[in-house]
């Protein structure tokens, strides 16, 4: 299908084209470990039940790297399907920018780590932290570049490594998380329109709903930090619940609005993969069908900033988007932070 060049979008903030310059997707790319843990080997792990997780999370199982197995690993292994599909040599990326909350050392960045393993030589790299909204921060910060001219090609990749901040002793969180990366190359292409617009939202007062205490400048490690088990994240689970479906909706909608579209004009939606009810609340919210809404966290959980760029390339790689279609992703996660993004495939 030929892409409708001649759309217009109703507010300047939807700057998809800037003096003949847009900024597509053109290759999308995914890696997950091959270790399967499913809500039965939780059952042998902590009280809980297939059962509970299924009905309150719309989780079956998740994917755990195994310990050798870093985030940049799989970053690169994401990073390397991406360049293949849009047909681009690792050397002729100019910038990498690696979402994740779990790096693979607090420095250098893991971007760096993957450029290394890519083989770009030239391009700049640096990690952003936005948590679970990680991914459609980089989309947004990445297509800044294109649209100024200053790159030609942006990687950007989400990727985590949740399984070694997960208290596996904690029922209340530690069958909610998964590991994994997904990537997207960023570039201009003629008579394209590619990402419409993007969306981002932060609100630092809820900062202490979703955090991890430890391994910072305000709680450095020691014994009895570790002790004290504040190397894993901590969650208010039904505050983040509820701030998740109104920040999401907000997001959406203003992303929407922006483009002059309806919800009816969406292909297919991409959400945030952390809980099948929060999806099922904006959806209904958003007055969208179920036929419109992805869903691929039962097979792999919340993995924060890898969750929508793993969907984005599970709904590219099953023919469920063709060029041409208009997908809306939209995310939330710890600080808090939020964000939506259109697209036109
Ligand atoms: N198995 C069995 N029982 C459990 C489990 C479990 N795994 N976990 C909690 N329970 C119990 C609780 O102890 C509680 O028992 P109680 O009533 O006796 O105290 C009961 O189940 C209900 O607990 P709630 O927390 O009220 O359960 P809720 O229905 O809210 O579901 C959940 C919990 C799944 C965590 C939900 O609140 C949620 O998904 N929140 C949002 C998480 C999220 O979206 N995070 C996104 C950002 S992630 C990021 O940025 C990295």
């Amino acid at each position: 299908m030929t892409p409708d060049t001649s759309r217009k979008l109703v507010n300047p903030r939807a700057r998809h084209n800037f003096q003949g310059r847009t900024c597509s997707i053109t290759g999308v790319g995914a890696c997950v470990p091959s270790r399967i843990l499913t809500n039965q080997d939780l059952e042998k792990m902590v009280e809980t039940s297939d059962e509970w997780i299924l009905s309150r999370t719309g989780i079956r199982e998740r994917r755990l790297a195994a310990d050798g197995e870093t985030t940049s690993d799989l970053a690169a292994g994401a990073a390397k399907r991406a360049l293949k599909q849009a047909g681009v040599s690792p050397e002729d990326v100019d910038l990498i920018i690696v979402a994740t909350i779990t790096p693979d050392m607090p420095f250098p960045a893991t971007a760096c780590l993957v450029q290394r393993k890519l083989g770009s030589k030239k391009a700049a790299a640096f990690d952003l932290e936005a948590a679970c909204s990680g991914f459609v921060y980089g989309l947004e910060i990445g297509q800044q570049f294109i649209m100024s001219r200053t790159y030609e090609t942006v990687l950007v990749i989400g990727a985590e490594k949740l399984s070694t901040i997960v208290d596996w002793k904690d029922r209340n969180t530690c069958v909610l998380f998964g590991d994994g990366a997904g990537a997207a190359v960023l570039q201009h292409r003629p008579n394209s329109h590619g990402l419409l617009t993007a969306v981002m939202g932060a609100n630092g007062e809820n900062a202490d709903l979703l955090y991890m205490p430890g391994g910072g400048s305000k709680c450095p490690a020691t014994s009895d930090s570790v002790a004290a088990r504040l190397h894993f994240l901590r969650m208010d689970g039904r505050e983040t619940f509820k701030n998740a479906v109104q920040a999401m909706l907000t997001a959406a909608q203003e992303a929407l609005a922006r483009c002059g579209l309806d919800i009816s004009q969406i292909k297919c939606i991409i959400p945030h993969q952390a809980n099948k009810r929060i999806i099922d609340a904006v959806g209904t919210r958003l007055g969208a069908r179920p036929e419109q809404i992805f869903v691929n966290l039962d097979r792999y959980g919340n993995t924060s900033a890898a969750s929508v760029a793993i969907a984005l390339d599970e709904v590219v790689a099953t023919g469920r988007i063709q060029r041409g279609d208009l997908v809306l992703i939209v995310v939330f996660g710890a600080g808090l932070t939020w964000g939506a993004a259109v697209i036109e495939w």
